[in-house]
């Protein structure tokens, strides 16, 4: 009888501890808050690449950013978001945005940009790039913009408000050199990011490579030589400035 009430005994502190231990490892609620909380301070640098070349020189300088500003801490998180892998519409003047008591400064069309525009709304800093089509930046970042900028527009007052205000990066590549170039930059957009967002910084590589080897192709008008002479004296410090552009903005979002 003794032996049982020993052996009963044995087992009901085993499964205590057992339970004990199970409550000690229950690395499933430890690490979920740990990860919450990870999470909550994590910044995130939203990366906007309007180029439809994937890895040439807008690439390259987006790339450099994203490198310099992952270089500062891990609690930055950089998302590169390639527009030309997505199917999206400019404004649709849908005036949704405007309802009254449902205005919204997010578009609220609904297509592949509309969980691109929500991740901005909340994101801690803002890339745009990209090369120079015609004077100005592409279609497709043209596009983008009048989704993200047109719901921060008052027609009641003509403000221009953002969920929040962040800083913001404007890279441009062109063939354009600093004394002679065409670029209008980001154009009238300039003025509705540095309303919304702030004063934007632009960092710009000038006289890029348009094609890696001039002799296969009809592009007379350009001297290789004069080309290679002005990438070789520049395109390493124009990467070193993305590299740095990158590491400040990160610098100053973790220091806020
Ligand atoms: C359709 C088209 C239009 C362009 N228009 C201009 C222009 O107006 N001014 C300029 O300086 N470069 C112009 N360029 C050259 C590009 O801006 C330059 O090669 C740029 O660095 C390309 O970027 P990527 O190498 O990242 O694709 C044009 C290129 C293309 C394809």
């Amino acid at each position: 009888m003794r032996k049982r009430v020993f052996f009963l005994f044995t087992m009901v502190v085993m499964a205590l501890m057992v339970g004990c231990g199970n409550h000690d490892k229950t690395p499933a609620s430890v690490v979920d808050n740990s990860k919450e909380t990870n999470t909550k301070h994590m910044k995130t640098i939203m990366i906007i690449d309007g180029d439809p070349r994937k890895n040439f020189n807008t690439a390259s300088m987006l790339q450099k950013f994203a490198e310099g500003a992952s270089s500062v801490s891990d609690q930055i998180e950089v998302k590169t978001v390639r527009l030309y892998d997505l199917d999206y519409k400019g404004c649709m003047s849908c005036m949704a945005c405007k309802v009254k008591g449902k205005a919204s400064n997010v578009c609220k069309y609904k297509d592949a940009l509309t969980p691109i525009l929500e991740e901005i709304a909340q994101a801690d800093g803002l890339v745009l790039g990209s090369p120079i089509y015609f004077c100005d930046v592409t279609g497709q970042m043209r596009t983008f913009l009048e989704r993200l900028a047109f719901p921060w527009l008052s027609y009641n007052d003509y403000s221009l408000t953002a969920s929040k205000r962040m800083p913001v990066v404007l890279v441009e590549t062109m063939n354009g050199t600093p004394e002679r170039n065409n670029s209008n930059g980001y154009g009238s957009m300039e003025h509705c990011i540095a309303g919304a967002l702030g004063e934007p910084e632009r960092l710009i590589a000038y006289n890029t490579y348009q094609v890696k080897d001039y002799s296969r192709y009809e592009l007379a008008g350009f001297s290789e030589e004069a080309k290679r002479q002005y990438r070789d004296e520049h395109w390493e410090e124009d990467l070193q400035r993305a590299f740095e552009a990158g590491r400040k903005m990160a610098y100053g979002i973790i220091t806020k």
